[in-house]
C-alpha cells in the first residue's frame, strides 16, 4: 500500500510536469514586436505601392535609374490609415510612369525599419520623400507635401519632376519642360523616326495637364508630345490658340490640325490624342493604354469593396470577437502600459535625430515623471537610471537615446513583465486599429491619476509643488516626440485653448486630461480610423459608470474623478497575458520592490472602495490554485483506483525510477 501511494505521487508529479509543459508551449510568445505595432502594415502585394523594408530600402532608392517617391508611415497612425487609400490610388494612377518614378512605402512601426526612419529624419507620419534618379548617400530625399488628395500629391510630384529635369536630371525621361521656341517648323529634325505624330498641348503656366498626359502616354513610341505654356505668347498667337488647353497635332507629311478636345481634363486630352491617331491607322500599344486608363474612381471603389467585404464575418469570428470584447471591459492592463512604454522608449523617441534645448527639456520631464509613477517590473530603477543619465546631458541623438534604453533594459533585465506580447485593452479588431496611441493615452491617464493619488509626502520628486507636472510632461512629449504630427498639432492647439497650464490641482489635472480626451473622441467619432468594435464614446460609458452622469445627461465630475481614480490606479492593474506574473514576484528583491510599493499604496489609499486589495487578490489566487490542484489530485486518484480494480497490470504504465 505504501509503495502504491508512492507510485501515485510519482505519476501525479509527472502529470503535473507534463501539464505545465503543455501550458507553457501553448502560450504564444511572439518575439517580433512588430506584430503588436500593426503587423503587415497598411499595404500588401495586391497594391501598386512598392513595399520597402530595412533590407531593400537603400539598394532600391540609391543608384537607381528611376526616381522614388516613398511614403514613410506608421501603421498605427490614424492619418496614415486615412491617407493609405490615396497612396494606393496614386500608385495605380501613375503606374505607367514607373520607369520614371516609383511609388513606394515603408512602415516605420516595424522594429526592423525603425533605424531607416530615424536615419532619414522622419519625425512625423506620413512623410513623403522624393529620391532623385541615381541618388546617393548622404542624400536623405526631398520632402514632398502630401496635400489633401490624390490630385494635390500628383501635382506636387509633377512640380518636383519638372524641376529635376530643368536641373539636368531625368535626361532619359520624356521632355516635360515647356517648349520655348517661337516656331514649330523644324520639329521633325530632332525627332526619332518611330514617331508618327507630334502633339502640342497649349496650357496655362500653372497647369499640370500637359505633363500628366506626356507621362501617361510616354511609352507609346509612335507619339511625341510637348507642352506649350501660355507665356509663350508668340507661339500661341501664331497658332491662333485662344483658349487653354488646346491640342494641336502634326503628322509627318500633314499640315497641322487643331484637335477637338471634348473634355478639358487629363483623361479628355488623352482620349482625344488616342482617338486622333487610331483614326489614322497608327498602332498604339493597348496593353499600356489599359494600364493608363486605370480610373481613379475604379480604384477608390475597389478599396471600398474590400473594406465592406472584410466586414462580412463568419459566426465563429463574431463569437470570438464577442469573447475578446468582454475581455476589454473597462480595465487597465499592465501589458498595454508596458507595450506603449517600450515603443515610446525604444522606437519613438529615437526617431528624433538630435535632441537638445527644449526637446531635451521635454525628454527630461517625461522620463522624470515616468521614473516616479510608471509601474515597471523591478521597481523603477530602469527609468531612474535613464533619468539620471540624461539629467546631465544637454544634447544627444535619438539613436544614442535608444541605445541607452536598450543597454539599461539589458542591465536591469527583466524590466518588463510581459514583453513581447499582444495588446489587451488596446487590442484592435484589426491590425490597423488602436495599439500604440491607445497605449499612450492610457499611460498618461495612469500617470495623472497616480500622481493625484500619491500624497505630497513623497519626497523624491522635485515636482511635488507643480500640480501640472504630469500634464507638462505629456504636453512636451506629444509636441516633441509623438510620431503622429497632426495629432500633436491638434493636441497642442487644444491644450492652449483649454488652458492646460492653468490647472490648479492634481485632481483637476486628471479631469483636464479626461475632458481633452473626450474632445478628441468626439472629433474622431465616426472617423475612418475608428475601430468598429471600439467606438469613440464619451468616456466613461454609462454602463460602466451610471453615477457619472446626472439625469439630465451632464457630467457629474466628482463621480467621474472617482471612477478615473479607481480605473487608473496601480492597485487595479490587471496582469492578463503576462505568463510569468506569479513566479515573477519571487525574483523581485529588496524593500522597494514594486509589490511592496503597490501594497503600501493600496493600504494608504481608499482601496476598500475599490474592493481590490492586492493581498486579498493574492490570497484568492492561492485559494483557486489550491482548490484546483486538490480537485485534480482527487480525480487522478479516483481514476487510478478505478483502473487498478479493473486491470492490475496497468499500474506500471510509468517506469519505476
Ligand atoms: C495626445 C493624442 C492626440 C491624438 N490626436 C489625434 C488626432 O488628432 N487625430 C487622430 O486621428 N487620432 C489622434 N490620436 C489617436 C486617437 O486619439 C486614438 O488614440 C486612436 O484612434 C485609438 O483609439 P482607441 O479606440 O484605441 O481609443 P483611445 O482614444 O486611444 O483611448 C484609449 C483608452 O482610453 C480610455 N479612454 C477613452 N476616453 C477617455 C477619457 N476621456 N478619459 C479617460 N480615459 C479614456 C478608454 O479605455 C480607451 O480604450 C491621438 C492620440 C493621442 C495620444
Ligand atoms: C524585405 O522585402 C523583401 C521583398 O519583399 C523580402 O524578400 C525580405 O524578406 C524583406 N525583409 C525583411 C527584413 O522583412
Amino acid at each position: 500500500m505504501e509503495l502504491d501511494i508512492k507510485g501515485i505521487v510519482l505519476k501525479l508529479w509527472l502529470l503535473n510536469a507534463l501539464m505545465i509543459n503543455c501550458i507553457s508551449a501553448a502560450v504564444p510568445l511572439r518575439d517580433h514586436y512588430q506584430n503588436l505595432m500593426g503587423g503587415q502594415g497598411l499595404y500588401n502585394s495586391s497594391d501598386d505601392v512598392v513595399i520597402l523594408n530595412a533590407t531593400n530600402f537603400k539598394t532600391n532608392v540609391y543608384g537607381s535609374t528611376r526616381s522614388w517617391l516613398v511614403e514613410f508611415y506608421n501603421s498605427w497612425c490614424g492619418f496614415c490609415y486615412r491617407f493609405a487609400p490615396t497612396w494606393k490610388a496614386l500608385a495605380s494612377d501613375i503606374l505607367s510612369w514607373n520607369d520614371i518614378v516609383v511609388v513606394a512605402a515603408i512602415d516605420c512601426a516595424d522594429d526592423d525599419n525603425n533605424p531607416i526612419c530615424r536615419d532619414y529624419e522622419i519625425m512625423h507620419y506620413p512623410m513623403l520623400k522624393y529620391f532623385s534618379v541615381n541618388a546617393h548617400p548622404p542624400s536623405l530625399g526631398l520632402v514632398i507635401e502630401k496635400g489633401d488628395n490624390i490630385d494635390s500629391v500628383r501635382h506636387n510630384l509633377i512640380s518636383r519632376l519638372e524641376t529635376e529635369q530643368q536641373e539636368g536630371r531625368g535626361s532619359t525621361w520624356p521632355n516635360i519642360t515647356p517648349y520655348r521656341n517661337v516656331e514649330i517648323t523644324d520639329i521633325w529634325r530632332t525627332t526619332s523616326n518611330n514617331v508618327k505624330y507630334f502633339f502640342f498641348i497649349f496650357e496655362n503656366t500653372d497647369s499640370n495637364l500637359g505633363t500628366e498626359v506626356i507621362l501617361d502616354l510616354h511609352r507609346i513610341s509612335s507619339l511625341q508630345i510637348r507642352r506649350v505654356t501660355s507665356d509663350n505668347e508668340l507661339l500661341c498667337v501664331m497658332n491662333k490658340v485662344t483658349k487653354f488647353p488646346t491640342l494641336i497635332a502634326f503628322g509627318r507629311n500633314e499640315s497641322q490640325k487643331i484637335v477637338n478636345v471634348r473634355v478639358s481634363s487629363r483623361q479628355g486630352v488623352r482620349r482625344a490624342i488616342k482617338d486622333y491617331v487610331i483614326a489614322r491607322g497608327v498602332n498604339i500599344d493597348e496593353t499600356i493604354g489599359t494600364t493608363i486608363s486605370h480610373d481613379i474612381a475604379q480604384n477608390v471603389e475597389s478599396t471600398h469593396q474590400t473594406t465592406s467585404g472584410a466586414i462580412v464575418k463568419s459566426r465563429e469570428e463574431q463569437e470570438e470577437e464577442q469573447r475578446s470584447l468582454k475581455k476589454t471591459d473597462d480595465y487597465l492592463y499592465q501589458l498595454d502600459l508596458e507595450n506603449a512604454l517600450h515603443y515610446s522608449m525604444n522606437n519613438e523617441i529615437s526617431l528624433t535625430k538630435s535632441i537638445d534645448g527644449e526637446k531635451m527639456e521635454a525628454l527630461r520631464k517625461y522620463i522624470a515623471v515616468l521614473a516616479a509613477y510608471f509601474p515597471v517590473r523591478r521597481s523603477n530603477t530602469y527609468l531612474e537610471v535613464i533619468r539620471d543619465v540624461i539629467k546631465s546631458r544637454t544634447t544627444m541623438t535619438g539613436e544614442e537615446f535608444s541605445q541607452l534604453a536598450k543597454t539599461t533594459e539589458e542591465e536591469m533585465s527583466p524590466v518588463y513583465w510581459g514583453l513581447p506580447h499582444q495588446w489587451i485593452g488596446c487590442k484592435g479588431s484589426a491590425n490597423s486599429y488602436r495599439g500604440y496611441p491607445c497605449g499612450l493615452w492610457t499611460i498618461f491617464h495612469m500617470l495623472t491619476v497616480n500622481f493625484a493619488l500619491k500624497s505630497n509626502k513623497v519626497p523624491q520628486t522635485n515636482f511635488s509643488q507643480d500640480p501640472v507636472a504630469v500634464l507638462r510632461a505629456m504636453h512636451g512629449y506629444i509636441e516633441t516626440f509623438f510620431g503622429c504630427a497632426d495629432c500633436a498639432a491638434h493636441f497642442v492647439e487644444m491644450a492652449g485653448k483649454n488652458k492646460i497650464f492653468d490647472t490648479r490641482s492634481r485632481d483637476e489635472a486628471v479631469l483636464w486630461l479626461w475632458r481633452a480626451h473626450n474632445e478628441v473622441n468626439a472629433r474622431l467619432s465616426g472617423d475612418a480610423t475608428e475601430d468598429p468594435e471600439h467606438k469613440k464614446i464619451q468616456y466613461p460609458a454609462a454602463e460602466h459608470c451610471p453615477a457619472c452622469r446626472f439625469v439630465n445627461g451632464s457630467w457629474n465630475e466628482e463621480e467621474v474623478l472617482q471612477y478615473l481614480r479607481i480605473k487608473y490606479s496601480y492597485s487595479n492593474i490587471k496582469y492578463d497575458g503576462i505568463s510569468g506574473y506569479n513566479s515573477g514576484f519571487d525574483s523581485i528583491n529588496s524593500s522597494n520592490s514594486w509589490k511592496i510599493r503597490l501594497g503600501r499604496l493600496a493600504k494608504e489609499k481608499h482601496t476598500t472602495a475599490f474592493g481590490w486589495d492586492l493581498n486579498i487578490f493574492d490570497i484568492s489566487i492561492c485559494v483557486v490554485l489550491y482548490v484546483t490542484s486538490a480537485a485534480i489530485l482527487i480525480l487522478v486518484c479516483i481514476k487510478f483506483a478505478v483502473k487498478r480494480t479493473k486491470k492490475k497490470s496497468h499500474i506500471n504504465l510509468l517506469p519505476k525510477v
